[in-house]
């Protein structure tokens, strides 16, 4: 799968094929598309050699004309480089040439950072490329490793120090340099906070195109991830490259269009503000980025980062266990609270089937709004008189699991915790420090203060019986210091942060095993493929609207998997937009996602009540077709009809979401052309007993009608033996 002919490295995947090939010692990327029978012809490499203006900086040729792998700048090529390093004597020029390369079976993992892995009888390979600058004693590992089954491949970079000490200026995790591009877009996912990654499609033209972050996590307004296309790509066909980052802090994913149809795109931690100062002997590690192509359109590559990301990032216990049908109190009592009340409100949960009652925000500390405590995390005497232990053991005689909220990265001016120690946060000496929230953020890139967040958040998890947490981070980083760091390594705490945060994430999460981490950011503000790697599922936003949640779960599942979104049903009018939807709409937005509620049912009506029992059981019925099964998106982003079907993995099952978002009077008749069934196999819908073929259902589909707003329904579909038709039944 990983093959090398003397100048070309083929790396295949079932469907894929990636090559590169040396020039003149110069590393170059070849092509990225469907799987390729043979190399090729090593003489594409240098089909575009000369330019007018371009320097020479390779005999006759200019590397500014040759399509390359990892980029330096410096030279002749003027174009962004993947990696930027300035040298003591003020020089920033670098030149890598290859020097050898080593293939291995399987993945290492990335020291301190967030990655995929592979399990036995993956077929994984590693291929390893070593490149060097002799002039400065610089060498750089590019790794590939190919997950042939899940057509992805992962990339990385590795950057030693061997001479004297140099900054690193930029240092990409992966860049690919598109030849002779023809009409494409580019395809990321935008927002802001409770409306979190909107599908935003543009023409490529020439010049810088992208998105990033400069927040001290991936953000709201953008996620780290782009796509390009060719114009004509759909849900179903045209080819999609996708680029993901695994990380969770600043990044930027651009592409640059030059003058000659050639198109740079990169991903990596954000350039911005940056600098990473390598002393000899010392070595940076990139985070990870995966790279999927799809001849399939934007439903091919999304399944392949889900069935990746599913299994092959998320980890532990709760990968592949059910996970809980919860009820979270925020939505439903917000900070006024106290044991006899949430003990209420888990009554009628259990009634109805909720396995997990969620205390958030507000039970620590003198906590009665967002002004002060963060970092003492103490129960409130006041609300919680018996303590967690009291409240915890209540629940637990409902027969239902315990949950709670944190936020430990975060603490309050007005708190213990800062009392003790005002230089634990990010700061700059003499400078204000900015609140968002009432709030600072502590300095991760220090380790005592993880070890202070990681024995805080331990302490409760030993004394009380706690099956669930809420991780929360409710603001983005200003003043951007640390007290513990000299000048030269200022430009280092944004990363450093994020190591920090990650061994914060890794010790805890190993240390116990059995809990269920949620992440969760002001809703998703933090929605990356760097938390899933600790945290299975994340709270995707704080709009709990069912319309809104149709949007923002459509965008989140461009690179997603519906089993990493939480998704509650609220009440009505929505806290967030004041819209009113039927509850059986609600129920039905939040079933493929991780199921819950996030409100009082002692206030709902008993149809209401016996609608979310009868959600529940289909949602324990149906959870591992959401979850483990591939996802089809029907109709497109903010379609008036929202259609998703979702076909378990061994084919048995399809479950098909039909939703009415926007009702039009004398609607025009539509059909919902289902995909991922067996052309040839028969279905029969458990709601109306009729049975259809796959072919008419994939190939005229279903008839729907957007007449009623916020109509939906959920139909299930199992496959039956083709004599099930024989016998006599209808057929479509
Ligand atoms: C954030 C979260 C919410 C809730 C509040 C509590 O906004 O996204 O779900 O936990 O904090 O303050």
């Amino acid at each position: 799968m990983i093959e090398f002919d003397g100048t070309q490295f083929l790396l295949h995947t079932e469907h894929t094929t990636y090559a590169m090939g040396l020039f003149q010692g110069l590393l170059l990327h070849l092509y990225w598309g469907r799987r390729l029978h043979r190399a090729p012809d090593a003489s594409i490499c240098t089909s575009f050699l000369s330019r007018p203006l371009s320097a020479k900086d390779l005999g006759d040729a200019s590397s500014d004309n040759l399509p390359q792998e990892y980029a330096t700048f410096g030279s002749a090529d003027l174009r962004q480089p993947a990696l930027d390093v300035r040298y003591q004597n003020g020089s920033t020029v670098t030149r890598l040439a290859y020097v050898d390369h080593t293939v291995t079976d399987g993945k290492p993992p990335l020291p301190g950072l967030p990655a995929t892995y592979c399990e036995e009888g993956d077929g994984v390979q590693t291929l390893e490329i070593h490149l060097a600058d002799e002039t400065v004693g610089l060498d750089v590992y590019l790794s590939y490793t190919v997950f042939p089954t899940f057509d992805a491949i992962a990339r990385s970079a590795r950057i030693v120090n061997h001479g004297a000490a140099f900054e690193l200026d930029a240092a990409l995790s992966a860049m690919v340099d598109f030849h002779g591009l023809g009409e494409c877009d580019l395809v990321h996912l935008d927002g802001a906070w409770a409306r979190e990654r909107a599908v935003t499609r543009n023409r490529i033209v020439p010049g810088t195109q992208g998105v990033e972050s400069r927040y001290g996590a991936s953000s709201a307004m953008h996620n780290p991830f782009l796509a390009i296309c060719s114009a004509n790509a759909d849900e179903r066909q045209g080819d999609v490259y996708g680029f993901s980052l695994v990380y969770s802090g600043c990044f930027t994913a651009r592409v640059d269009l030059d003058p000659y149809n050639g198109a740079r795109a990169a991903i990596g931690i954000n350039p911005f503000h940056f600098r990473y100062l390598l002393e000899s002997g010392e070595s940076f590690t990139t985070p990870e980025a995966v790279l999927v192509y799809s001849a399939d359109g934007f439903g091919g590559m999304s399944r392949c980062y889900h069935r990746l990301y599913r299994t092959r990032l998320c980890r532990g216990k709760y990968r592949d266990a059910d996970r809980f049908v919860l009820l979270n109190n925020w939505e439903a009592t917000y900070f006024s609270f106290n044991e006899d009340r949430i003990v209420e409100i888990a009554k009628k949960a259990a009634e109805i089937g909720v396995d997990t009652m969620v205390l958030d925000d507000g039970w620590f500390g003198k906590r009665n709004d967002g002004g002060s405590s963060l970092g003492d995390w103490v129960e409130n005497r006041e609300k919680l008189p018996g303590g967690l232990e009291a409240l915890s053991d209540r629940i637990h005689a409902l027969g239902l699991r315990f949950g709670l909220w944190f936020e430990p990265e975060m603490v309050n001016p007005v708190s213990n915790l800062y009392e003790a120690h005002p230089d634990w946060v990010l700061h700059v000496e003499g400078r204000p420090r900015s609140e968002t929230r009432n709030q600072l953020i502590l300095d991760l890139s220090r380790q005592e203060v993880c070890d202070y967040v990681i024995e805080a958040v331990s302490a409760v998890l030993r004394r009380v019986r706690i099956e669930y947490v809420k991780w929360d981070m409710n603001r983005y980083m200003s003043e951007v210091g640390s007290a513990k760091l000299p000048p030269e390594r200022q430009g280092e705490v944004m990363h450093r942060y994020m190591l920090g945060l990650y061994h914060v994430f890794e010790t805890l999460t190993t240390r116990f095993p059995h809990v269920l981490f949620e992440g969760c950011a002001s809703g998703g503000g933090r929605f990356d493929p760097g938390i899933l790697h600790y945290m299975p599922q994340i709270w995707t936003s704080d709009d709990t609207d069912a319309v809104e949640r149709l949007d923002i779960q459509f965008g989140t599942s461009l690179v997603y998997p519906y089993s990493t979104m939480s998704a509650h049903v609220s009440a009505t009018p929505n806290h967030q937009v004041g819209r009113t939807t039927p509850f059986q709409m609600r129920c039905d937005v939040a079933l493929p996602g991780q199921f819950g509620f996030e409100l009082d049912l002692n206030r709902c009506t008993d149809a209401e009540l016996e609608t979310a029992r009868a959600s529940i059981e289909r949602y324990r019925a149906l959870q591992c077709v959401f979850h483990e099964g591939d996802c089809y998106r029907l109709t497109g982003f903010r379609d008036d009809c929202a259609a998703l079907a979702f076909v378990a993995p061994d084919g048995e099952t399809a479950v098909v979401s039909l939703l009415t978002r926007k009702a039009t009077p004398n609607a025009v008749d539509r059909y919902i052309r289902l995909d991922g069934l067996d052309e040839r196999a028969v279905y029969r819908c458990e709601q109306d007993g009729v049975c259809y073929g796959g072919d008419f259902l994939m190939y005229r589909g279903l008839a729907y009608r957007c007449g009623k707003e916020h109509e939906s329904r959920l139909l299930v579909f199992h496959r039956v033996a083709d004599d099930a038709e024989k016998k006599g039944e209808s057929r479509q």
